[in-house]
């Protein structure tokens, strides 16, 4: 029954608020735009949300007379009748210091430069009595962006709900921003706007006309690329260091942001994850908020723009493949077998719904199920396709490509042992317009599938997508891999630009020594001994590279981090390479003749 205590709680945010307020939070369409109710876990019905909200009170509009025993409230004769009520007891921004964003994106490469996608997770407080709200009741924020810290001019504001369904993450597109521009954003709760986030910092990048020499005010464009980052391997230590000693102007993670594994942390580390192998949306949902806890994590995301590629198969499943992975698959065997009991659809759909919640991506079309491929041009400077690399969908020709892609042929140029990632010729494309609009770089960042086959396998595919740029003559091309736990720099072959793969943030590779510094150098004197196109192989530390980009020069420096096994912020650069544009490989001598740890082909005799 009703009682009159629930205004004492609840605020009423004014008629027919609820949709609108709920749809302005993107969250809700995790995944999709266009088909929230795709699939048995993705789902959000807005406007049923709404009416679940709104079921209370209106009450007020029914016929009192079975309300006979009690005086049917009346709230001041006012007509609630569309009234919705959210949470006023208080909200916490738990990860929001934290609250973090990242660049719009588009598929046909329009326009980051005047949106961003912000982020935060607004979790009620309950009320000095302990009550929660039950799931009728949101939680109302608003945000503005402004390019003043003190946010007192603001460019774009709004409210947006949250409510339970998406683990109270908010995801807002702000617009009408100006192109290659620094802003700062802020939360707050709509009911007391004393209780706010911390101010973040973001920028736009340049408009796609923008001359190369003018992008970034004129100054060089710099990358900090990530991928691989285990919480029970080590502190998030390059993040923080990307963040406080580089200067960094994107942060690019590469795939494996979470890891979908319950392994058992270091026995030094202090830190394990909760929860157990990832499998249904709580899981995955506890899993990104433990690692989005980490205090140099949240940092870098409050530092920066973010772009993320997902994913590499840790995202979801170990090893994942169309239909299944190493330890669950979509048969009765398959799914009594997994740990989790779930089996690999139920754990896709959890896995694909959480990371839209609580990473700050753009939703994307229903036609493309599970394509994360998004694109990225910088001015004339820089083009990044950040592809991937689809490996889930069941029947990829049929539901990864709508109509629109028809034209697009597929590339299954990173499948081998597992045949389950596949990208675009649309990347193909995208690589040939790029040149047909005059970028300087072509960056491609991919998730690669090496670190279990090392490098021969990881050449081999890679192979293909070197041919389609040979053929066209796109060159200039610089490809950034993950993946591997290691760092590798080639020349590509042919002439065509260079590669630069990093090591993971805390993930380890097989197959270098990760006690003995010396034995880690021998093994890479190995690698680049036997691979014509390696130009340095390294395995010992863990980290992340820079790239810092002008019209004619570019400069990848590699970071080393001492020690993962506590927080700290000691890292050092242990090699830097220079590319002049147009060259298509690395100037000599390459690293400058001078690495700290690992080895430069021209330093091992043949
Ligand atoms: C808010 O959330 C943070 C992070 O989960 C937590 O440490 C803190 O205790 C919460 N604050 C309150 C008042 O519950
Ligand atoms: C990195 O920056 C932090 C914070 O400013 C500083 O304390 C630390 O000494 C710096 N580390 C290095 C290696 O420069
Ligand atoms: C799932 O299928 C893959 C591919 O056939 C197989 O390697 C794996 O062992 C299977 N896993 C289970 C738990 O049945
Ligand atoms: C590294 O290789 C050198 C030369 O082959 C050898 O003398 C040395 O023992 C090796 N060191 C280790 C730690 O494997
Ligand atoms: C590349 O950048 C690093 C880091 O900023 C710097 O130390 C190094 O001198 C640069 N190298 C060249 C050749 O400009
Ligand atoms: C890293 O730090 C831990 C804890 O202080 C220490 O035990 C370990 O030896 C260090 N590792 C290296 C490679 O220095």
């Amino acid at each position: 029954m009703w009682r009159p205590i629930v205004p004492l709680i609840f605020f009423f945010a004014g008629a027919s608020a609820g949709i609108p307020k709920l749809d302005k939070n993107l969250a809700f369409r995790s995944p999709f735009f266009d088909e929230p109710q795709v699939g048995p876990s993705f789902a959000h019905d807005t406007a049923a949300i709404s009416r679940r909200n709104t079921q209370p009170t209106r009450r007020d509009t029914v016929d009192a007379a079975q309300f006979k025993d009690e005086p049917y409230p009346g709230f001041f004769t006012s007509d609630f009748s569309n009234a919705i009520s959210i949470w006023s007891s208080g909200v916490n921004f738990t990860h929001s210091g934290r609250a973090f964003l990242q660049l719009n994106s588009e598929f046909e490469g329009d326009p980051f430069d005047t949106t961003i996608i912000l982020w935060t997770r607004a979790e009620p407080l309950p009320t000095n009595a302990g009550q929660l709200p039950d799931q009728s009741v949101p939680v109302c924020v608003s945000f503005k962006i402004g390019t003043t810290r003190d946010l007192g001019n603001p460019v774009d504001s709004g409210e947006a709900f949250t409510t339970y369904d998406v683990d109270f993450t908010v995801k807002v597109e702000v617009t009408g921003l100006k192109p290659d521009t620094m802003y700062f954003f802020q939360f707050a709760d709509c009911t007391n706007p004393t209780v706010v986030s911390p101010v973040g910092t973001t920028r736009t990048v340049a408009s796609v006309d923008t001359p190369a020499e003018h992008v970034n005010g004129g100054k060089p464009l710099t990358l900090a690329v990530f991928s691989c980052s285990q919480f029970q391997t080590g502190w998030f230590n390059a993040y923080g260091f990307a963040a406080h000693n580089t200067t960094a102007d994107i942060f690019v993670h590469l795939g494996d942001y979470v890891n979908i594994k319950s392994l058992s942390s270091l026995p030094c580390i202090g830190r394990a994850v909760l929860g157990r192998e990832l499998a249904t949306i709580q899981d995955y949902r506890q899993r990104l908020g433990q690692y989005r806890s980490d205090p140099d994590l949240q940092f870098a995301h409050q530092s920066a723009p973010w772009i993320t590629v997902w994913w590499d198969d840790h995202e979801v499943a170990n090893n994942g493949w169309k239909a299944g992975s190493s330890d669950s698959n979509d048969t009765t065997a398959g799914c009594t077998f997994s740990p989790s009991g779930a089996c690999f659809t139920d754990r896709k759909f959890a896995g694909v719904r959480a990371y839209h919640e609580w990473m700050p991506i753009r939703q994307v079309d229903a036609g493309d199920q599970f394509r994360i491929w998004r694109n990225f041009q910088i001015g004339k400077l820089l083009l990044t396709p950040v592809s991937v690399v689809v490996s889930l969908a069941d029947e990829p020709r049929r539901s990864l490509m709508g109509s629109n892609q028809e034209k697009c042929a597929f590339l299954p140029i990173l499948s081998h042992s597992k045949v389950y990632k596949l990208i675009y010729l649309g990347l193909m494309d995208t690589l040939d317009q790029s040149k047909s609009r005059g970028a300087v770089w072509r960056v491609v960042g991919c998730v690669t599938s090496s670190s279990r086959d090392a490098w021969d396998g990881y050449r081999a595919n890679r192979n293909r997508v070197l041919d389609h740029l040979y053929n066209n003559h796109i060159d200039n091309t610089v490809i950034l891999a993950g993946d591997s736990h290691a760092n590798w720099v080639s020349d590509l072959a042919r002439a065509i630009g260079v590669e630069f793969a990093g090591t993971g943030t805390t993930s380890t590779p097989d197959f270098f020594s990760q006690t003995d510094f010396n034995q880690a150098v021998n093994t890479s004197s190995i690698f680049v001994k036997d691979n014509v196109d390696l130009q340095w192989s390294e395995g010992f530390f863990r980290g992340f590279f820079t790239l810092s980009l002008t019209p004619t020069s570019l400069n990848a420096t590699y970071y080393s981090m001492r020690n993962v096994t506590f927080r700290n912020s000691d890292g050092f650069a242990i090699a830097s390479f220079l590319v002049n544009a147009g060259d298509n490989h690395l100037a000599r001598p390459v690293a400058g003749g001078h690495v700290l740890s690992g080895a430069l082909k021209s330093q091992v005799v043949n």
